[in-house]
C-alpha cells in the first residue's frame, strides 16, 4: 500500500498531503512549537531561535543531555573560535554562539538544504555575521578553520567520518585545540579507541556516554496541557533514535 501511493503520487504532493495524513502530529508539533514559542524551552542554548519544523529534542531542550553540564563548562570559558564540524540544522554552532558572545563560528555540513536551514538559524539569531557555513569538512579544510591564534573548540558530529577528522597528522592544529567529539562505533568499530590513542598524551580525555530516554526527560512546565492528553507523544518526542548506545569525547590540551 504504500509503495503503491509512492509510486502514484509525486513527492511534492506527498509532502503536501503529510500534515493531514499525519493530523494528530501536526498538531502535536505545532502546540509545542507554540508552547516554546519557537524557541528551545530548556538546557544550555534556553532560548535560541530555531527555524521552523525543528526536530524535537532541541524544540524542548533534551537534546544530548548527557553533555549539558559540558556544554554548560565550555561555555564559561573564552573561545576565539567554535568550529562545529557536521552542523546539521544549526543547533549546535548557533547554541554556542549565542552563549559565547565573541567568538568568530565556523560550521561545516554535507548536506547543502541542511546549509540552507543552518544559515537560516544564524539569521535568527542575529549571528549571521560572525559566520561562516562551509560544505564538507576534510582534513585540509579543517585545519585552516582551527589554525590561528587564540583558544578554539571543536564540536564535531559526523557520523563516522570522525576517524579521518581527528587525524592530527592530517590536522595538526587539533594538537591544542578542545575538542567535543561524538564517536560512532556502529559506522567506524574501534573509532573511540582510536581517538583516544591518538590524543592520549597530549590531552585529557573525559568520556561521557549516552543514557536512555523516558517521558520523565520532558520538560516540566512546557504544554502541561499537551503533556496530560498526549503521554505517549511526550515520551517518543524525547527520543533521539540512537541505533546503539554512545559515547561523546571530551578531550582538552594538557
Ligand atoms: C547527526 S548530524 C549532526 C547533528 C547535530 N549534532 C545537531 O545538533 O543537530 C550529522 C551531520 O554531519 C553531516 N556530515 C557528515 N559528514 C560530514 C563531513 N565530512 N563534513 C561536514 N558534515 C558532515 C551530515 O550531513 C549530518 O548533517
Amino acid at each position: 500500500m504504500g509503495a503503491l501511493y509512492r509510486a502514484l503520487l509525486p513527492e511534492g504532493v506527498r509532502a503536501r498531503a503529510r500534515p493531514f495524513i499525519y493530523a494528530g502530529d501536526t498538531l502535536f508539533r505545532a502546540a509545542l512549537w507554540r508552547a516554546a514559542a519557537g524557541r528551545v524551552a530548556t538546557g544550555p542554548f534556553c532560548g535560541l531561535r530555531l527555524a521552523p519544523r525543528p526536530y524535537l529534542p532541541h524544540l524542548l531542550g533534551t537534546y544530548e543531555r548527557e553533555l549539558h553540564p559540558v556544554v554548560d563548562a565550555l561555555c564559561a570559558r573564552e573561545w576565539k573560535r567554535i568550529v562545529n564540524v557536521g552542523g546539521g540544522n544549526g543547533f549546535y554552532i548557533a547554541g554556542l554562539g549565542m552563549r559565547c558572545h565573541d567568538a568568530e563560528l565556523v560550521v561545516f555540513e554535507l548536506e547543502p538544504t541542511a546549509r540552507e536551514v543552518i544559515r537560516a538559524t544564524l539569521a535568527r539569531n542575529g549571528l549571521a555575521e560572525r559566520s561562516r557555513v562551509l560544505a564538507a569538512a576534510e582534513p585540509p579544510g579543517l585545519e585552516a578553520a582551527c589554525a590561528g591564534e587564540g583558544p578554539t573548540l571543536v564540536v564535531m558530529d559526523v557520523e563516522g567520518a570522525e576517524v579521518e577528522l581527528t587525524d592530527t597528522q592530517a590536522v595538526p592544529a587539533l594538537r591544542r585545540t578542545t575538542l567535543l567529539v561524538e564517536t560512532h562505533e556502529f559506522a567506524k568499530p574501534g573509532c573511540r579507541e582510536l581517538i583516544e590513542l591518538r590524543f592520549t598524551s597530549s590531552h585529557r580525555i573525559t568520556a561521557i556516554d549516552t543514557a536512555p530516554r523516558t517521558v520523565a526527560d520532558f520538560p516540566a512546565e512546557l504544554a502541561p496541557l499537551v503533556q496530560r492528553v498526549a503521554r505517549e507523544r511526550c515520551a517518543a518526542a524525547v527520543q533521539e533514535w540512537r541505533p546503539e548506545a554512545q559515547s561523546w569525547l571530551l578531550l582538552e590540551p594538557r
